[in-house]
């Protein structure tokens, strides 16, 4: 059994985070959590029940309130795990370019932040996991075993998620791939709270010139050290 237990991995968008931290957690025998997918949840109900994404008090609401699960997968369709709310299975929704558009601004909102850092908390405590965010080191589990901050230059990784998103057959273009993760990371970095940043305990990994093997392999040797 590996002595790391606890495992927090931040980054800016598409760097690379979910697809190391599920082959971690395989590994390693551990939980893989991704917190964007409930600040992602929190977006797509807004969306779904028209509540302006401005109206701070109303987003901040559906966020105490929306009922999100994340379960082993039942559908074998690339995906990682099955997102629920209030038992609608939203695991592709979450990822549309219009929830992409406004999930930072979402992300913004004090009420918001709380509720979902107090669930990621408690799930992060009971150990055993690898925990994927922006803030995962600084403020969800400053207590982790192992922290990394994986990074990419934003061309490398707006041709990432462009190759996937071909893959899944979607028509977004490079160019909007490209707008759309700068539009993300400027508000992700410079919000007020929890912002994009490296703990100060953090291993930094640019992952420009590396592929997918080769961050696995850095950082389970750094896990098993
Ligand atoms: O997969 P990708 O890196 O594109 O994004 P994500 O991890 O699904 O996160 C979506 C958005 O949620 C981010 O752009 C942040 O605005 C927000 N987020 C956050 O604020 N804090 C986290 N711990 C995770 C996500």
């Amino acid at each position: 059994m590996s002595p790391v237990r606890m495992i927090a991995i931040d980054g800016p968008a598409a760097a690379g985070k979910s697809t190391l931290a599920q082959r971690l957690a395989d590994e390693l025998g551990i939980l893989y959590f991704d917190t964007g997918v409930m600040y992602r949840a929190v977006t797509l109900a807004a969306l779904w029940h028209e509540v302006p994404i401005d109206d701070e008090e109303a987003v901040t609401e559906i966020a105490r309130c929306l009922p999100i699960d994340v379960r082993p997968p039942t559908v074998q369709d690339d995906r990682k795990y099955d997102v629920l709310m209030g038992g609608e299975d939203v695991t592709w929704a979450i990822r549309s370019p219009e929830v992409d558009a406004h999930v930072s601004q979402v992300s913004m909102y004090m009420g918001v932040r709380q509720a979902m850092t107090q669930r990621q908390r408690e799930i992060g405590l009971r150990g055993d996991v690898v925990m994927v965010g922006r803030d995962i080191g600084t403020v969800v589990l400053p207590e982790a075993d192992l922290k990394i901050y994986l990074d990419a230059s934003t061309e490398e990784r707006a041709q990432r998620r462009y190759l996937e998103s071909q893959e899944m057959g979607e028509e977004e273009s490079l160019e909007e791939i490209l707008d759309s993760l700068r539009m993300r990371d400027e508000l992700d970095s410079t919000r007020d709270l929890a912002p994009l940043r490296a703990a100060p305990d953090a291993i930094v990994l640019d992952t420009t010139s590396l592929n997918a093997d080769q961050v696995f392999e850095r950082v389970i040797a750094l896990a098993q050290a």
